[in-house]
């Protein structure tokens, strides 16, 4: 039998879906009756069944010495030169238009995030981080092992992984579950030693953050927003409190004012990319160097 693999759109958006959903059952937790509606829980169910094969081998996969090597490999090379709108033309080659699953291109996506920040009058940084949040997607066309070390929820490798990751179960079969040292509460880490010191799970987030942090005029909060926003189990499970510090409480601020621009935007009426091409090259200008090593 011959399985067709799922398209990257249709596990990325899927997997957004899960976050959207899941978002709603977290918000509406207080007044929420299970007895009552269950369309919710159906609805979650159904979207965790598609993306449920892609976490088990992203689970199994993230582990510390793969995490160490793809900085390594990070390090290397740059694998692009090219500028901002560029690069949002590039990501949107990955759109298979025969998938039914997908929602919105990833262009789309990007203008739509941005477009709600600006209609609700925030700053242009943040409008900025809008438009590039999911620009790291571009390691799936650079050559990423699968999609697994593109996608998905985020968490911490080297200390004990979190009950607060999705499906923790498959989280068993992570090599690094049963290691002395990445097996304990703290692993390689000390007690609120910060975020900025501990290594997430590899993946668009991580790598954009990697690449902008040197090439870009954003403020540590536009930083923030982009290196955390998979990051579910901390910002909005309130996991890994034992290894983060003051300074991370400010991110925790910023990744949740962005959290819902990147998820609920994609209900907002379509754009048109040519049209606000003059006003994002420009805020583009401002921002980031006209050619990005990437
Ligand atoms: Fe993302
Ligand atoms: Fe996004």
């Amino acid at each position: 039998m011959h399985i067709i693999e799922p398209t990257f759109e249709s596990v990325s958006d899927n997997i957004d879906k899960v976050n959207i959903i899941k978002g709603k059952l977290w918000d509406e937790q207080a007044q929420f009756d299970a007895g009552k509606d269950k369309t919710q829980f159906r609805q979650f169910e159904a979207a965790c069944e598609r993306v449920k094969n892609f976490y088990k081998e992203q689970h199994e996969k993230q582990t510390v010495e793969f995490n160490i090597n793809a900085r390594v490999k990070f390090r290397k090379d740059v694998r692009a030169r090219m500028g901002i709108w560029e690069a949002m033309e590039k990501l949107n080659t990955l759109v298979d238009d025969s998938d039914p699953d997908t929602d919105v291109s990833q262009i789309e996506h990007l203008l739509q995030t941005a477009e709600a920040i600006r209609r609700d009058g925030k700053p242009e940084w943040m409008q900025a981080v809008g438009l590039v949040h999911d620009l790291g997607k571009l390691l799936y066309i650079f050559g990423s092992e699968g999609q697994w070390d593109v996608v998905g929820d985020t968490f911490v490798v080297g200390c004990q992984f979190s009950d607060k990751i999705i499906y923790p179960e498959t989280m068993a079969s992570n090599p690094d579950s049963k290691d002395p040292i990445y097996s304990t509460e703290y692993g390689v880490y000390r007690p609120h030693c910060g975020l900025e010191n501990v290594m997430l799970s590899w993946g668009h987030d991580e790598y954009l953050y990697h690449v902008l942090k040197n090439q870009s005029s954003l403020p540590d909060e536009g930083l923030a927003m982009i290196r955390y926003h998979s990051f579910y189990p901390w910002h909005r499970e309130g996991a890994y409190r034992h290894l983060t510090n003051a300074a991370d409480e400010k991110s925790l601020e910023a990744v949740r004012a962005f959290n819902p621009y990147d998820l609920y935007s994609k209900n907002d009426d379509t754009v048109d990319s040519e049209a606000l091409k003059p006003y994002y090259s420009s805020l583009i200008e401002k921002i980031f160097p006209e050619v990005i090593e990437w």
